[in-house]
């Protein structure tokens, strides 16, 4: 598939190979699979990632786990994003009977009693609905990045999710947060404005803060947790089977 080569006005150097490769990567994502689909919590990096995929000939899907805790200025996003790429974004939504057996018996903020408890949570609102956005599908596509926390310094941009039976691609796995905003800045990719108020990271409001001066990128997100337990559930830790590996990023 052929896709954008040059690199558009005020990139140069390290962020337009970045760019190139990126573009590359994800053309060849989407010769070999087809139904892949970008998972956006509408974070700067799926932002990039949606940029990126607009400039592709054919169209991967975006879909967005609305676990119903989400900051409203996400869902705004998902409006702005939709009108300036003439996209649709799919919402993925938690069944509503769970997510109501589980406050009722344990609470709105039951989150904060236990790991065990947060976990359900997430499982409920974020990894069933993940579960359901992925069935049928050949391959995903995240934003995650290894810089993002001690859980991904190894994380590959291409793995078997056998938590979810199909290819998974991290294409900005190898990225540094300044390339990620030195292209975003360049290209005037839309962000979520949370960014500027101090969240490197934004998942779920109620579980969620901005970070201090020198704290790490994950800081916020569930930060009365040990940094080793802070995952949700939806990147759990795949089996690495390298399979039709598309260009790397050099
Ligand atoms: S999380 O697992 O801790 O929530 P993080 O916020 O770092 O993940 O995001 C990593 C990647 O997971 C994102 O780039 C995106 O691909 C995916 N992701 C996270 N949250 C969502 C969401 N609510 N909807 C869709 N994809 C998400
Ligand atoms: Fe529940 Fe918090 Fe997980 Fe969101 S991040 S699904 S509110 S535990």
């Amino acid at each position: 598939m052929s896709v954008l080569r040059r690199p558009p006005e005020g990139l140069v150097g390290t962020l337009a190979s970045r760019w190139e490769a990126l573009l590359a990567q994800l053309g060849a994502i989407a010769d070999a699979y087809p139904d892949a689909q970008l998972a956006s919590s509408m974070g700067v990096e799926d932002t990039l990632l949606i940029h990126a995929l607009m400039q592709l000939p054919c169209r991967l899907e975006v879909f967005l786990l609305d676990t119903g805790r989400l900051h409203a200025e996400t869902l705004d996003l998902v409006a702005v994003v939709e009108q300036r790429y003439g996209i649709r974004i799919r919402v993925m939504h938690p069944d509503p009977q769970a997510v109501k057996d589980h406050v009722d018996a344990y609470g709105e903020y039951a989150f904060h009693e236990s790991v065990a408890l947060r976990k359900a949570c997430c499982g409920i609102r974020k990894v069933e609905p993940l579960r359901r956005a992925l069935a049928g599908h050949s391959a995903w596509i995240t934003g995650q990045r290894r810089e993002q926390a001690v859980t991904r310094t190894e994380l590959p941009e291409s793995q078997w999710d056998a938590a979810f039976g199909l290819q998974k691609f991290n294409p900005l796995a190898r990225w540094t947060t300044a390339e990620v905003w030195g292209v975003v800045h360049a290209l005037g990719v839309p962000y979520h404005p949370l960014h500027d108020r101090g969240y490197p990271s934004i998942g779920c409001e109620c579980c969620t803060r901005a970070v201090r001066a020198g704290e790490d990128l994950r800081a916020g997100r569930w930060w009365w947790e040990q940094r080793a337990t802070r995952e949700c559930g939806l990147h759990a830790a795949p089996t690495v089977i390298p399979r039709a590996v598309p260009p790397s990023i050099p």
